[in-house]
């Protein structure tokens, strides 16, 4: 693996399991230092990242709450001496349940609009003061492919990764001028843990992946080079802009 993050100092939310974990072990091996925040325990992903020789602290953060945020921050420059990197991976989407729009409920809305979208703002809101003082940094917001196709039964949460890639457009002109870039990597159907524990699942994935010009299933490791690459300097002047990775199902 390259070491074009030696020495940075990166938070990833959600990074338990799943996705977040499989990114932050990834980035861990790519040089970084790796705060792994969840609401969940990270424990056990912070071991595998130790394990490995990475350089790894665990934090108990509700991204919901602007005061877990801020503490989350805190800790980064406490532990690592600054923050550089963002990713902003934290979502509910694995647990939620395929639902018509007008099956939906008011309660479900709200939450998945507080976690996925408020979530995100609040963190970066915590993080980009530490990152100016610091010289500047980079944020990598998570969407999904979804938003530019189109697809049935998770609308709030579509409507949440929506919000993302805007938000990530207009963060990225507001913190721009202060050496701060904001990027979106937009993921296809990828196999992390919680995506292979809902019912039907395979049967779902073999037509999504035969859609692909790259016809196979991803997994989570597969957004590892992407997120590295925005969070490096070889993407020194890359700002506002999303990058689909999917295998090549949906084409822009
Ligand atoms: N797996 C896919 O097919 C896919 C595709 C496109 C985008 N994504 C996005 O990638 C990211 C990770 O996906 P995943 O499949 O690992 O999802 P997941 O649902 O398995 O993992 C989400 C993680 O976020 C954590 N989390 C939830 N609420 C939180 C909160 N309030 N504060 C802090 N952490 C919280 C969970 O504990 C969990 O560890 C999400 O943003 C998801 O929307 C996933």
């Amino acid at each position: 693996m390259n070491q074009a993050l030696h020495g940075r100092s990166v938070v990833v939310t959600g990074a338990a399991q799943g996705i977040g974990a499989v990114l932050a072990a990834g980035l861990a091996q790519m040089g970084a230092r790796v705060l792994l925040a969840d609401v969940a325990d990270t424990a056990m992903a912070v071991s595998r990242i130790r394990d490995a020789g990475g350089e790894a602290l665990g934090m108990r953060v509700d991204v919901t709450r602007a005061e877990d945020c801020e503490a989350m921050a805190e800790q980064a420059v406490a532990a690592f001496g600054g923050i550089d990197g963002l990713v902003c991976n934290a979502a509910l989407f694995a647990t939620l349940p395929l639902l018509g729009f007008d099956a939906i409920s008011e309660e479900r809305w709200d939450r998945v609009m507080a976690v996925n979208v408020r979530g995100p703002w609040l963190c970066a809101r915590a993080c980009v003061p530490r990152m100016v003082a610091g010289g500047g940094g980079s944020i990598v917001m998570i969407s999904t492919a979804r938003v530019f196709n189109g697809h049935p039964f998770m609308l709030d949460y579509d409507a949440s990764k929506g919000a993302v890639l805007a938000m990530a457009k207009s963060l990225a002109r507001e913190v721009g001028p202060q050496g701060v870039r904001v990027n979106t990597i937009a993921p296809g159907l990828t196999m992390s843990e919680g995506v292979l524990a809902r019912p039907g699942i395979a049967e779902r994935a073999v037509g999504i992946a035969r859609s692909r010009a790259l016809a196979r299933d991803q997994a989570p490791q597969d957004l590892i080079g992407a997120v590295g690459f925005f969070l490096s300097p070889a993407s020194a002047n890359v700002t506002g802009q999303s990058l689909i990775v999917d295998g090549g199902g949906v084409m822009q």
